[in-house]
């Protein structure tokens, strides 16, 4: 980050071309300003992003990158070695200088990431028809963070609001956090491999995210209402300027690494994690466990630990238990599928507090009643 005003000046003066952000790049900018992304100190440049997409590592040291980090323009006219001002609805954000501009190979990009290069993935979707044609690395200076109605608080700030010595379980989600989810971290802090007096970070993602999520503007007045019932000092809270790609097991890596320069040690993965349906058959793309596989698998390398959780379901008997237990037991288990929980906000049905909390139900139904 720059904050010397003359410095920001005389960059700006330097600058060919002004680019008006996407939500999508404003949140890497934000990212990459503050040290979420790091060690990345800008955009990937061709060779790096090549070597990110092939290998999920960055070239020369080699350490584990999960997904490209990219600025994508339509623009012919900006060359390698100018320098573009990046903006963001009357803001500007910083100085991006182009180092390398390429055509990406974006069947290949999503076939290695995405595990996918069909259009009825929403994150391939993105890739091909949301970003531009070309991609632009290149240094980044950050002069200010992009204002939003949720603060998004930066690594040095999270750190600063976590215990120094103890275990910091993160949960990442991109959903309004229901019943099951609850259940998830707060179990979480008494895993084996997490050692008492442990704190939870829940840490969603409020950037862009797939067509039928919950905005998260929406669900960030879900998450300040329920901090404020739960009242535990073991939770803490913040919000990651992250845009969701669906990537399934690679994005679950970036993440981790993630999560890592926010202070974390130990990351929470369940059933699905960042995983999506084909919009045409409704098909998962990607196996129940497949990211909770990749990312136990790559974990160590990281430097972190997962807390991972197989599928928790709500019980009649026993109130929520994994899948195996309940199948063990032959216990009644009772199901809401997130589109029928969508169309019951809409049609005014009383929605199980089993399934979710009623502080949250109430505040999702203020915004569907304002959206209709
Ligand atoms: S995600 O994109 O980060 O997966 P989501 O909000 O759907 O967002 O889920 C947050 C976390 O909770 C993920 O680790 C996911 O695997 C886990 N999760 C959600 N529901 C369940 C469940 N019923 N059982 C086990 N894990 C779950």
């Amino acid at each position: 980050m720059v904050s010397d005003e003359a410095q920001q000046q005389e960059l700006i003066a330097s600058c060919k071309h002004t680019k008006e952000c996407s939500d999508r790049n404003a949140c890497d900018v934000e990212l990459l300003s503050v040290g979420g992304f790091s060690p990345l100190t800008g955009f990937m440049n061709r060779d790096v992003y090549e070597h990110v997409v092939k290998n999920m590592r960055l070239p020369s040291s080699n350490l584990i990158f999960g997904l490209p980090v990219v600025m994508d323009t339509n623009e012919d006219g900006v060359k390698e070695g100018e320098r573009v001002l990046l903006t963001y609805k009357g803001q500007k954000l910083g100085v991006l200088e182009v180092e390398s501009k390429w055509a990406p190979n974006k069947p290949l990009e999503t076939k290695e990431c995405y595990l996918s290069s069909s259009l009825e993935h929403p994150g391939v979707q993105m890739v091909a028809m949301e970003r531009g044609k070309y991609y632009l690395g290149g240094k980044l200076w950050g002069f200010e963070r992009p204002k939003r109605v949720f603060p998004c608080a930066t690594p040095l700030e999270v750190r600063a609001m976590l215990p120094a010595k103890q275990d910091v379980v993160v949960f990442q989600c991109r959903n309004p956090v229901h019943r099951a989810h609850y259940e998830l971290f707060t179990r979480a802090l008494h895993a084996p491999n997490v050692r008492p007096g442990a704190v939870c970070l829940v840490h969603p993602t409020c950037g862009p995210t797939q067509d039928d999520d919950i905005p998260g503007i929406v669900r960030y007045h879900t998450y300040e209402v329920l901090k404020a019932e739960l009242q535990n000092p073991a939770i803490k809270w913040a919000y990651l300027p992250y845009s969701m790609h669906m990537a399934g097991p690679r994005e679950a890596i970036q993440h981790m690494l993630i999560r890592k320069n926010y202070g974390c040690t130990h990351f929470i993965v369940g059933r699905d994690m960042a995983g999506s349906k084909s919009c045409l058959s409704g098909e998962d793309f990607y196996g129940i466990y497949d990211a909770q596989n990749f990312a136990k698998q790559h974990a160590e390398e990281l430097g972190m630990q997962t807390v991972p959780s197989a599928d928790v379901v709500y019980t009649e008997e026993q109130g929520y238990v994994t899948v195996d237990v309940a199948k063990k037991e032959g216990l009644h288990v009772k199901k809401l599928s997130g589109t029928k929980f969508r169309q019951m906000l809409r049609s005014g049905e009383d929605i199980p507090e089993w399934f979710a909390f009623k502080s949250v139900v109430k505040v999702l139904r203020e915004h569907t009643a304002r959206a209709q």
